[in-house]
């Protein structure tokens, strides 16, 4: 059975479930696919972000028949998810230069003792992440849910269910050369949106993390985290199908395993982001 074959298994999707508008005209096969091709700037991106996607596309039987996105300028700054940057010599600019030396236990610590905005009031558990600390794959999601913030682990309710058998299907594991992180490491109450401030108060954490796994790729999951990450308004199906670049290291954003549990359609789009995923890591030389 191809990996393709088993990932839509254990996603629920019989293997001989073709998405119907995929059989023909690739322009017309992904709804926002074709927007995209409609709407793109004729700007071309920097090659770093994009040079990565056509070899990235170039095994017919590991990866899929998916339109890929062309390169995309870089997209609008969106105010509402962006931090303010910190006026120089401010006690804001002071935490993040410390946090950014801050070595792992270090790390872990600031993030458990953290009170930097509201959501300590309500947390039960700071959530730092999970996972091998020297892995070459890094999973990005939004921040944590109820049963994270109870268990202070990233995904362990039903979308980390999912999350796992895709990682599964990939030949991964949680905890085996992946680390799995959120950009906020508290749990907004009700699971409401998290605020500008909160995510300006979380990314040093964040940024930290990514600094000290250097990982060959970074698989964004969502909407919220592939904007907050990206700093871009740009909708996740524009995101997906082209290399991103987090300070040099590449992107791929994927959907949010919550939401795949509710979206049939779209789970076997999110098989061919993690296959780019698996092919620009490949590339960078990795042994996973
Ligand atoms: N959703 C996320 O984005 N992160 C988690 O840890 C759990 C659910």
């Amino acid at each position: 059975m191809s990996r393709r074959a088993q990932f839509l298994e254990v996603l629920g999707i019989p293997t001989e479930w073709v998405p119907r508008e995929r059989k023909d005209d690739p322009a017309e096969a992904v709804p926002e696919m074709a927007a995209v091709h409609a709407a793109l700037p004729v700007v071309e991106a920097p090659v770093a972000e994009t040079a990565v996607v056509a070899a990235a596309l170039a095994d017919p039987v590991e990866t899929v028949s998916a339109p890929v996105a062309p390169p995309v300028a870089r997209a609008p700054v969106a105010p509402s998810l962006v931090p303010a940057s910190p006026e120089p010599g401010s006690a804001q600019t002071d935490r993040e230069a410390g946090i950014a030396a801050m070595e792992w236990p270090a790390l872990d610590a600031a993030v458990a003792g953290c009170t930097a905005c509201g959501l300590c009031q309500t947390r039960t558990n700071t959530v730092f992440g999970v996972g091998d600390r020297q892995a070459e794959w890094m999973l990005v999601g939004e921040a944590p849910g109820e049963n994270e913030d109870l268990q202070g682990e990233p995904f362990v309710g039903q979308a980390g269910k999912l999350l796992d058998n895709m990682l599964g299907a990939l030949g991964l594991a949680r905890g085996r050369n992946v680390f799995i992180a959120n950009v906020l490491k508290c749990r907004p109450p009700g699971n409401r949106n998290p605020e500008p401030e909160e995510v300006a108060q979380c990314e040093p954490f964040l940024r930290r993390q990514i600094a000290l796994l250097k990982p060959k790729v970074i698989v964004v999951l969502g909407r919220f985290a592939a904007q907050s990450l990206l700093r871009t308004t740009t909708p996740i199906g524009k995101l997906r199908g082209t290399v991103h670049t987090y300070e040099g290291i590449p992107v791929v954003v994927t959907y949010h395993p919550a939401y795949l549990l509710r979206t049939l359609t779209d789970k076997a789009r999110a098989w061919e982001d993690l296959c780019l995923a698996r092919e620009v890591h490949d590339r960078a030389g990795a042994g996973t």
